[in-house]
């Protein structure tokens, strides 16, 4: 029993590795997110934000806008001298401060909280950027997410430029020239709402723009330098210049130095807001650690099974997705492309018979803010029980005229477990809590390979119900009783 027990604990809770070998458990589903935009496998992040003015929240509105305000507003807490505030999601605790106006903070934690793991918030705002035309913003997993308010601090626009440089963007962490570009990077999406800031933007409100929305320039669904451009030219739009001295007193802080370059350089300007709201979104309580960068890896294995079909025989389905950011790799056409599974058995060995195809299909259709990715499927091959699978490499090319490229997952393969099989077919899953039966049955003839599955499910007739299934009825009823 102590062995099953081992067995299982090794399989949920592998390491995390230092360099990104698949499979690391936690780390695949957000890179998944992060490479997957659209189409199969894709989370719906980017679907949620696109078009860049996307506002199904109300008239006016735009996600991606106020998806990167909630980020700043969270992480404008932070104290460099104390390691308290910064990005942790506490603003959700803290929108009823005077400091957080809008229900829009409201609406960006109620999504972010649905397809939620605590890490995520960042990732939804790194690709709502990128999607809008920004810049790619390196993404780091770690952020922990806060369980109650912190302490205050977002910046208003009825303060002192001194108070802003001296006091909050030097306490986030910001200097005079910094504060500039990141309220130039942040105020290029959005504007400013009548409903919020009535001070500051009156005879806005129509049938069309139920929120008043007064846009910070031209090009609000566009990640561009527009406002440093129209700030420029003296054709500015932004409320926070014309109306409130805010952002006009920001921006021209440094004689306009910062606003100048950024008026006549599109490129510095992209490359500058990376630079800058990476550093914003990296600003977590000196507590938190983050991870190392995830990037999209080139050749990555997905939605795996090994299971027993009806009749005993044991069978491997599942996809794998390329990914590359070459003209090759956006030329490519996934039903030309040659990819094929190569595998070892459970004792290391190698044949020739030990091969199969992964083929493209219309459903497998995917998109990648990042480069260019396809997915290829290869469904019910039969593995020899007796012999079983322990890993396998994917030799690929972007043509059938190409040498192949293997994928060989940093040096080892991707390794493959078939000692624990969990029975997908003959599972109701998805909803897994501690109150789920989970059945277990061990082969007597074949190898003691064990499957789980979740509810129960008709044993062949090689099959005998395990002492592990006794155990796990025994063991609900004793921590019942406890
Ligand atoms: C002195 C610093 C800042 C002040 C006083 C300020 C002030 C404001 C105000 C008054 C609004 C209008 C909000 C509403 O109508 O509900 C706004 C919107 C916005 N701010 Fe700032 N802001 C500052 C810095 C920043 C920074 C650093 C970022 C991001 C890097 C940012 C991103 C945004 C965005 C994206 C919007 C548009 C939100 C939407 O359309 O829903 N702001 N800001």
């Amino acid at each position: 029993m102590k062995s099953i027990s081992l067995l299982l604990a090794l399989y949920l809770f592998q390491p995390a590795a230092l360099a990104y070998i698949w499979p690391n458990p936690p780390i695949d589903g957000l890179e998944d997110a992060y490479t997957i935009s659209s189409g199969f496998g894709a989370l719906g992040i980017v679907d949620d934000v696109t078009p860049c003015t996307l506002g199904p929240a109300g008239s006016g509105r735009q996600t991606s806008a106020e998806w990167l305000r909630t980020a700043y507003h969270d992480m404008a807490t932070y104290d460099s001298a104390t390691g308290l505030g910064g990005l942790d999601a506490s603003i959700g605790f803290e929108t009823n401060r005077p400091e957080n106006i809008g229900t829009a903070f409201n609406t960006t934690m109620s999504f972010f909280n649905v397809i939620q793991t605590n890490h995520m918030s960042c990732e939804c705002v790194i690709l709502a950027i990128k999607n809008c035309g920004g810049p790619s913003i390196p993404f780091r997993p770690g952020c922990i997410d806060a369980t109650e308010a912190g302490p205050s601090g977002v910046p208003q626009p009825t303060e002192s430029l001194e108070t802003h440089i001296h006091h909050e963007f030097a306490r986030q962490g910001f200097n005079a020239t910094e504060m500039i570009g990141l309220v130039a990077c942040g105020h290029t999406l959005g504007g400013v709402h009548q409903v919020d800031f009535l001070s500051i933007v009156a005879n806005a409100i129509t049938p069309e723009n139920q929120e008043g929305v007064v846009h910070f320039d031209d090009t609000s669904g566009v990640y561009d330098n527009h406002i440093a451009v129209q700030y420029f030219n003296g054709s500015s739009v932004d409320p926070l210049v014309i109306n409130s001295n805010s952002d006009a007193a920001i921006f021209g802080s440094d004689g306009n130095q910062t606003m100048r370059e950024f008026a006549q350089d599109s490129e510095f300007y992209i490359s500058r807001c990376g630079e800058l709201l990476e550093r914003m979104l990296n600003t977590v309580p000196s507590s938190v650690k983050l991870g190392d960068v995830i990037e999209p890896l080139p050749v990555k294995p997905y939605d795996m099974n090994l299971f027993f079909n009806a009749t005993g025989g044991l069978q491997f389905s599942g996809f794998i997705r390329i990914f590359g950011t070459s003209d090759e790799a956006a030329a490519a056409n996934p039903l030309d492309m040659p990819v094929r599974l190569v595998w070892l058995d459970r004792h290391g060995g190698s044949s020739t018979s030990y091969t199969t195809p992964a083929v493209s299909a219309e459903f497998m259709a995917a998109t990648s803010l990042f480069g260019s990715l396809q997915f290829f499927q290869f469904v019910d091959v039969d593995i020899d029980p007796s012999l079983g699978i322990s890993s396998f490499v994917v030799e690929w090319a972007y043509d059938q005229q190409s040498a192949l490229t293997t994928a060989n997952n940093g040096g080892a393969g991707f390794p493959y477990q078939d000692v624990i099989l969990f029975q997908t077919k003959g599972s109701c899953h998805g909803a897994v809590d501690k109150n789920s039966t989970i059945n277990a049955v061990v082969s007597t003839s074949l190898n003691k390979i064990l499957i789980i599955n979740t509810h129960p499910f008709r044993f062949g007739t090689t099959w005998a119900p395990s002492p592990m299934y006794m155990w796990t009825t025994a063991s609900r009823r004793r921590n019942k009783a406890r």
